[in-house]
């Protein structure tokens, strides 16, 4: 078992590069709206012009065909325009591409997202938007065939030397061999306290969604809305707990093949680059009205004992039973059922 602290090293932010081909979405729009309002002023001009120009002024009526064209032509448009508005989908409105030179990618009209990693360099997004709490969903499918020294990472971060963290992140393996999940909390500048998984599906044949309920009580991460770990609020028995700084979403997929696949020992096969990861369905719940579900949500007893199955069945690494690690005794959150 390599020694966890160093599989998860802090993954690169890379320069706020924001290539002019990914911005062009979100004024779509205000320009059908500008499109809209033409449409309307030409409509009454051309009402104008009609009545005018056949009652009084015979010969213009050519000008008042230009008129009906103009018209026709900005009918026309519009639907399409419109249809174009109602996808231009979260992605756009939502994240910001902040790495990879390109790599990075929105497509199908902002409802998918695509990061690439070659041997030059990885991508990464972010959230527009900064969490106090929510209920996060993501689809992600991961890298296929021989991933191994990859690793994509997802999660929430706030800023700062005593920031707050909640991460899942995916490290790649040869075809035919498990991808490793690994997650982890930090609260106030610590971590250390990983706890890896296998997956009991292909988490590169089709899209899964990961999902992360953060409340004041605990977070929960869920696989496909099965939970795997909860982390409790413990805040009174002195663990701090994430609560008090804004955290925003981040992703990238980057090169690590130093310790990522089986300790190191396994490289990053660079013929098979680019290496891309695709994103879908993204979904914050963080309405706060006594209904939402999320605020108080906790998992009852079906649900721990859900969560106890997974973890018996598929849990690989628990820092919370490694002794060896913490020869001064585990942390404190450990003894807490
Ligand atoms: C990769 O596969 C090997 C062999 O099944 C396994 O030991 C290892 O945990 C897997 N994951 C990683 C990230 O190395």
């Amino acid at each position: 078992m390599p020694v966890p602290s160093q599989l998860f090293p802090t993954p690169p932010i890379g320069p706020a590069i924001k290539p002019s081909s990914q911005q062009p979405n979100p004024s779509l729009w205000l320009w059908s709206v500008d499109i809209y309002t033409a449409l309307i002023l030409s409509f009454f001009l051309h009402l104008t012009l009609t009545s005018t120009t056949l009652i009084n002024y015979p010969t213009m009526v050519s000008s008042t065909e230009m008129v009906i064209v103009l018209f026709s032509l900005l009918t026309i448009s519009l639907p399409l325009m419109m249809s174009d508005t109602a996808s231009a989908g979260t992605f756009y409105k939502d994240f910001d591409i902040t790495w990879g030179d390109g790599r990075g990618k929105i497509v199908d009209n902002g409802k998918l997202l695509t990061l690439s990693l070659d041997h030059t360099s990885g991508s990464g997004f972010e959230s527009k938007k900064e969490f106090l709490f929510g209920k996060i969903d993501m689809e992600l499918k991961l890298v296929p065939g021989n991933s191994a020294g990859t690793v994509t990472a997802y999660y929430l971060s706030s800023q700062g030397p005593t920031h707050d963290e909640i991460d899942f992140e995916f490290l790649g393996n040869l075809t035919g061999d498990p991808y490793t999940l690994h997650t982890n909390v930090f609260s106030q500048g610590k971590g250390n306290r990983e706890q890896q998984f296998k997956l009991w599906f292909d988490p590169t044949k089709d899209f899964h969604r990961y999902s992360i309920l953060w409340n004041q009580n605990n977070i929960i991460f869920y696989v496909d809305d099965t939970p795997i770990r909860d982390f409790r609020n413990n805040e009174a028995k002195g663990t701090p707990f994430p609560n008090s700084q804004p955290m925003k979403i981040y992703s990238s997929l980057w090169n690590a093949d130093d310790w990522a696949t089986r300790g190191g020992r396994v490289k990053t096969d660079w013929t098979k680059a680019p290496f891309t990861a695709s994103y879908r369905n993204f979904k914050a719940d963080v309405s706060t009205t006594p209904n939402s579900g999320w605020v108080n949500q906790a998992l009852d007893s079906t649900g721990q004992e859900r969560m106890r199955m997974m973890q018996k069945n598929y849990m690989i690494y628990n820092y919370c039973t490694d002794l060896k690690r913490f020869p001064q005794g585990l942390p404190q959150e450990c003894s807490i059922a």
